[in-house]
C-alpha cells in the first residue's frame, strides 16, 4: 500500500460481446440451489433513516460506493448527470477507456470521451476508475490484422504506458487484466485470448509491470466475472484466480487487489456462505483488497406478476451483507446507476418486452427498492478501519 495515493472518503457500462460468454454467464447463474420464489418474494424491511446518499452512507462506514456510466447519457442527460454525482464517489467509464473505443486506428489514440468523464469526475469530486487496459472483448477491428507475435509486446507496453500516463494522478484504480481465468481451461485455467496466444501467460504480470512503472500510485486490480455462486464451475474458477493471484504476488507482480464483477440473477440460486467467505478471506490474506466492481441483478427468468422489485433488493441486500462481512471488501460499484441506461436492456433482454428493473435508481431517476437494500447494507456494514492509501 505504501506509496499509492491517499483518497480522502466522503470527499467526494450488442455486438462487441460474445454471445457464447454472455449464454455462459447467464447459464452459470441458474446452475446453483434456487430458495423458492414464494421466500425470495416475501416482504423484507429495508428501510432506511434519513435521506443520505449511496456515497454518504457507503463512507460512513470506510467504503466506497460508485457507478459505471456511458459518455452519452453523462452529457445528454443533466438530471442524470446531477442524480450520478450525488449519489456516487467513483465514475467508471464503462466503454470509454476500453481499446474499441481509444484506437481508432493502430496509430491514433482517441481520448475526447474519457478526457470529458475524468473532467466530470474532478469537478464533482469523485475518483475516477479506469476499465480496462486487457480484455480479449472490445478490441478494434483492425486489432487481428495488425497485431501479431512479433509486435504483440509492442503493443500492449505502448498501449498502458500511454492510457495509464495520461491518467496518472486522475485515474486512482485501473482494472489491468479483465476476465482472463476460465474455469474448464487446460492452460492453468487461462482463457483463451488473443494475448495468451501471443504472448503467452506472462502477458499478465508484463500488463500489472507495466501499468505499475507508468503510475506507482494507481491502485492495480485483477477484475473477473462468475466468482459469487455455488456451483462446481465456480468453485473451480474461485480457485483458479485464487491461484493466479497467489503466483503474482509470489512473482512480486505490483497487483493490489481483485475485482469480483457481481453481475448476478433474481432467479439464480442462493449463495454459499461459507464458500464464498472463504475464498474472500483467502484472497484477504494475500494482503489484497476486494472491490465488488460491476454489481447489478438481472431478471430474465421472473414473471412481471412477480415481485421483482422485492426479488432483486433481496438479492443485493443478501450478497452485499454476506460480502462486506469481509472487512478487506472496501469498495461497492454498480453497473449502472439508472435502469433508464442499463447494458441489461440489450443483452439480457425480458423475452416479454417489459424493461428490467437491474439498478438502484429507475429510469424515472426515482429511488427504489434495490437502492434500500444497497443503503441498508451499507448502514448494518461494519466499520472498516482502513486508511485508504491508493
Ligand atoms: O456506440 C455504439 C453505437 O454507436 C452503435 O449504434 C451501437 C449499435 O449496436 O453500438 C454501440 O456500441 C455498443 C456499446 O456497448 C455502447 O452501448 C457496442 O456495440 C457494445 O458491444 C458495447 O457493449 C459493452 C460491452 O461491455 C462490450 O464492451 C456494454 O455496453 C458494457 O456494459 C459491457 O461491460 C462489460 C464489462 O466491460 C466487463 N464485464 C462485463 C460487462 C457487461 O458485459
Amino acid at each position: 500500500m505504501k506509496g499509492r495515493r491517499t483518497v480522502l472518503l466522503g470527499l467526494g457500462a450488442a455486438t462487441g460481446l460474445g454471445a457464447v460468454a454472455i449464454a455462459n454467464h447467464f447459464q452459470n447463474q441458474q446452475q446453483s440451489a434456487q430458495p423458492p420464489l414464494e421466500d425470495r418474494q416475501k416482504v423484507r424491511d429495508f428501510t432506511v433513516v434519513g435521506k443520505a446518499t449511496l456515497q454518504e452512507r457507503a463512507a460512513n462506514k470506510g467504503i466506497i460506493y460508485g457507478a459505471a456510466a456511458q459518455y452519452k447519457p453523462l452529457t445528454t442527460n443533466k438530471r442524470f448527470a446531477q442524480h450520478f454525482a450525488q449519489e456516487c464517489a467513483v465514475l467508471v467509464p464503462a466503454n470509454e477507456l476500453k481499446w474499441k473505443t481509444l484506437r481508432p486506428t493502430p496509430e491514433k489514440f482517441n481520448f475526447s470521451r474519457s478526457d470529458w468523464m475524468a473532467e466530470f469526475a474532478q469537478k464533482h469530486n469523485m475518483l475516477f476508475r479506469g476499465h480496462t487496459l486487457v480484455w480479449y472483448q472490445a478490441l478494434p477491428k483492425w486489432f487481428e490484422d495488425k497485431v501479431n507475435r512479433k509486435n504483440a509486446e509492442k503493443f500492449l507496453t505502448e498501449h498502458i504506458n500511454t492510457v495509464v500516463q495520461r491518467y496518472a494522478g486522475k485515474i486512482y484504480s485501473w482494472d489491468v487484466v479483465n476476465e482472463a481465468i476460465l474455469p474448464n481451461s487446460s492452460k492453468q485455467g487461462l482463457r483463451q485470448t488473443p494475448w495468451l496466444r501471443l504472448l503467452g501467460a506472462d502477458y499478465i504480470e508484463m500488463a500489472f509491470r507495466t501499468a505499475a512503472a507508468a503510475d506507482p500510485q494507481a491502485l492495480l486490480i485483477y477484475n473477473d466475472n462468475n466468482l459469487e455462486y455455488d456451483n462446481a464451475k465456480t468453485e473451480t474458477k474461485r480457485d483458479r484466480v485464487l491461484k493466479l493471484l497467489e503466483r503474482l504476488k509470489s512473482k512480486g507482480v505490483p497487483i493490489h487487489g481483485l475485482g469480483i464483477q457481481s453481475h448476478l440473477g433474481a432467479s439464480s440460486r442462493g449463495f454459499n456462505a461459507k464458500r464464498l467467505r472463504n475464498f474472500l478471506k483467502d484472497v484477504a490474506s494475500l494482503d489484497l483488497q476486494i472491490l465488488i466492481t460491476e454489481m447489478d441483478v438481472s431478471e430474465t427468468k421472473l414473471l412481471v406478476a412477480d415481485d421483482r422489485d422485492t426479488i432483486i433488493a433481496g438479492v443485493y441486500h443478501d450478497y452485499l451483507s454476506l460480502a462486506l462481512d469481509e472487512p478487506a471488501v472496501n469498495t461497492v460499484i454498480t453497473w449502472g446507476l439508472s435502469d433508464r441506461y442499463t447494458w441489461l436492456s440489450h443483452f439480457a433482454p425480458r423475452q416479454d418486452g417489459v424493461p428490467v428493473r437491474p439498478l438502484p435508481l429507475d429510469a424515472e431517476l426515482e429511488r427504489k427498492l434495490a437502492w434500500n437494500a444497497i443503503a441498508s447494507a451499507f448502514d448494518q456494514a461494519s466499520p472498516r478501519n482502513i486508511k485508504y492509501n491508493f
